[in-house]
């Protein structure tokens, strides 16, 4: 069973306001995206990756590639426009004998073998798709503006995390169809009438989105 890993690097990361994409952004020294394409590349459960890059940083995602001497990285391309495009580029580098197919968003760096192992493991028991998710802490309320409209039953919510596993087929015919709004794989495979299992996510594969969380992530490193 083959297992392709596709890494979504492509994002601007505007909100970290440096002068590169989130992806190329320094943690520990080296450009974010080695941590997790290390991470990858070192699993026992995952055979090939590729890589989606920023537009005009296909060249240093794959010298980058190059200085950590990785192996598995079998493509580079271009992303789109939002993180759904981007992943549709890179599954499209996926050949046809794939079995599975793990998404994960270069933002989380922190990932470990043990969360790849919990995503794949439902697929061999007939789940479309694996999810790793957090409890919310907080009350959540639905909002429209400035007004609650109602406060949404927390034991009902997780929060969903990268990296998501999928059977490859069924990831394929959720990207054959309309992207738009899409956050995460899963929804376009829910959406779809896919069963997606939730399994336990981890605190330290936060998403690095604000300087601040790159300091925590930094400072668990
Ligand atoms: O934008 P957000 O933080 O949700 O991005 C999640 C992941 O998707 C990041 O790793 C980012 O690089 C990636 N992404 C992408 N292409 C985009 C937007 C986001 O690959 N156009």
């Amino acid at each position: 069973m083959s297992v392709w890993a596709l890494l979504v690097a492509a994002g601007t990361g505007e909100r970290l306001g440096a002068d590169r994409p989130k992806a190329f952004v320094g943690l520990h020294g080296r450009p974010l995206l080695a941590e997790s394409l290390e991470r990858l590349d070192a699993s026992r459960w995952v055979d090939a990756v590729v890589v989606a890059a920023p537009p005009g940083w296909e060249e240093p995602a794959i010298l980058l590639a190059e200085e950590l001497a990785v192996t598995k990285v079998a493509a580079c391309v271009t992303g789109g426009a939002t993180r759904a495009d981007s992943v549709r580029a890179a599954l499209a580098e996926v050949p046809e004998d794939a079995a599975v197919v793990l998404v994960h968003d270069a933002a989380r760096p922190l990932l470990t073998d043990g969360v790849i192992e919990r995503v794949l493991a439902p697929l061999a028991q007939g789940w479309d798709g694996a999810v790793p998710a957090l409890p919310l802490a907080d009350t959540v309320k639905r909002v429209l503006g400035d007004a609650v409209v109602e406060t949404v039953a927390r034991d009902e919510l997780a929060a969903a995390q990268t990296p998501q596993a999928f059977v490859a087929s069924v990831l394929r015919e959720a990207y054959a169809g309309d992207l738009a709004g899409a956050t995460d794989c899963a929804s376009l495979v829910e959406a779809r009438g896919g069963r997606v299992k939730i399994v336990e996510g981890d605190p330290r594969l936060l998403k690095i989105t604000t300087t601040a969380d790159l300091e925590l992530v930094e400072s668990w490193l």
